[in-house]
């Protein structure tokens, strides 16, 4: 072994070392994470592909058929595998710009720029976009790609405000504030004057509907608040639509279409790793805003462009939507929602069940979102896992301590059956809980009465 090896084999065991320390104390604490593989057999109420479009055989035959099209061309742009580099060098092609003109039309919005996913494009623009000395205000649970953005800007304060609060009762102190009550903080605070007259631009973050808790951004108040607070025009509303988009408005065109509220909006983002069952991202803005982005946005600039295959499952989603028929499966997806709600808050009344084994939100959602909360969510999603249902357990620090849940997600593929089973299986996990972990009684509340 010569020199040089040793002294390589040392610095990676001790790195390892401590590494290896960090993960175990990981363990401890009942947060290390991994990769988990379940049978496809499994009923899905996990995925984020709300509309279940991969099982549609209509976009399979379109999909097959714009690679095969493609294939057939004797020298097709963008090449069949693979893009051949970054956007700006040569991983551009007619293809990807007309789509982008395509998407953007859909949504109503003057331009477009795809990034290869949701996670690039946000750090991408909030790297960039907000210049020295401007300020972000974020709601206190953006996605952690927002955060990752911010950690790169210039921005030369980021304050989060309270989850989904714009004007509410005023915070106990030490606590965070709704979004009206920190834009007014901030125009009488120390950049007050630069703020109210307009030279610091303030941009404000927010998620159309949030992964966790499902619940949809309170869009019109929060317009209203800005224009109130920031009446020079300063303020700049950027609003991730990813779990949005697909699910919400008129053939899926997302919650701000669905408002009429697109000029009220600096930047929009559509992910299509999601209800879209593809990957990839859009931001929607002004062609200014676009060609800033082209110059300035690092996570598109030095990164190889996305292939054909993917441009292709974007184009062929797209037309499904415009296409019209998925107003239908809209319609499936929330009876489906309303009924797996219904019968997880029978569960809860039924048995009386205490919040320290399960409890549900009373309001209907508002999206295919359902959090079912319990202290004990990876016994849920075990019991539910190995029954034939894929829901996944969300604990701390995903979520709030004391918020721990399994997060059912409800999709135009499953069916009344599907639903109706998994909620039977919670209600057996509950009555073991309640006589004391053994088996599921053999004749069921529900059938007795
Ligand atoms: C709100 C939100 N924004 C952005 C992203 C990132 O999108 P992508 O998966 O396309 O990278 C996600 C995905 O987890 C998300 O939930």
């Amino acid at each position: 072994m010569t020199r040089k090896e040793t002294t390589l084999d040392t610095t990676s065991t001790r790195l390892e070392t401590i590494l290896a320390a960090r993960l175990s104390a990981r363990k401890s604490r009942s947060q290390l994470r991994s990769l988990t593989d379940f049978p496809t057999r499994n009923a899905d109420f996990s995925s984020n592909a709300y509309l279940s479009l991969s099982l549609i055989p209509e976009i399979r035959r379109a999909y097959l058929s714009c690679l095969e099209a493609h294939a057939s061309l004797l020298s097709p742009s963008p090449p069949l595998l693979g893009s051949g580099g970054s956007r700006l060098l040569d991983g551009n092609s007619q293809f990807i710009q007309v789509l982008e003109k395509n998407i953007a039309a859909f949504h109503s919005a003057p331009s477009g720029l795809i990034f290869n996913s949701g996670f690039d494009a946000n750090v991408g623009l909030f790297s960039c976009i907000p210049q020295a000395g401007d300020i972000i205000v974020y709601d206190e649970l953006i996605h952690a790609s927002v955060h990752d953005g911010m950690k790169l800007s210039r921005a030369s304060q980021k304050l989060p405000f309270k989850h989904n609060s714009v004007i509410g009762e005023p915070p106990a102190s030490g606590t965070t504030k709704g979004l009206d009550a920190v834009l007014l903080e901030l125009s009488n605070g120390e950049a007050g004057r630069e703020v109210r007259d307009g030279r610091i631009n303030v941009f404000i973050a927010i998620e159309g509907v949030y992964s966790m808790d499902g619940d949809v951004a309170p869009l019109k108040e929060i317009i209203s608040s800005v224009k109130h607070r920031l009446p020079r025009g300063n303020g700049y509303i950027i609003i991730d639509e990813a779990h949005s988009t697909g699910i919400f408005g008129k053939q899926g065109r997302g919650l701000v279409c669905e408002l009429g509220v697109e000029d009220d909006m600096f930047l929009r983002l559509h992910t299509f790793g999601k209800a879209m069952s593809s990957s990839g991202a859009i931001i929607l803005c002004s062609s200014t805003i676009r060609e800033y982005l082209i110059n300035y946005a690092r996570t598109l600039i030095y990164t190889t462009a996305m292939p054909f295959s993917c441009l292709a499952n974007i184009k062929v989603a797209y037309d499904y939507l415009a296409g019209g028929q998925v107003d239908a499966l809209l319609h499936h997806l929330y009876n489906l929602v309303r009924h797996a709600h219904n019968l997880l808050v029978a569960i809860c009344s039924r048995y009386q069940v205490s919040p320290k084994v399960l409890s549900v939100d009373q309001h209907p959602p508002k999206s295919p979102i359902i959090p079912v909360f319990t202290p004990d969510p990876r016994s849920l999603a075990q019991y539910c896992q190995e029954r034939g249902f894929t829901v996944r357990p969300i604990v701390a620090p995903t979520v709030p301590r004391g918020k721990e849940r399994i997060r059912v997600c409800i999709h135009a593929g499953n069916t009344t059956a599907e639903v109706e089973a998994l909620s039977q299986v919670i209600e057996d996990w509950v009555q073991r809980k309640h006589s004391g972990n053994k088996e599921p009684v053999k004749v069921r509340e529900r059938e007795r009465l």
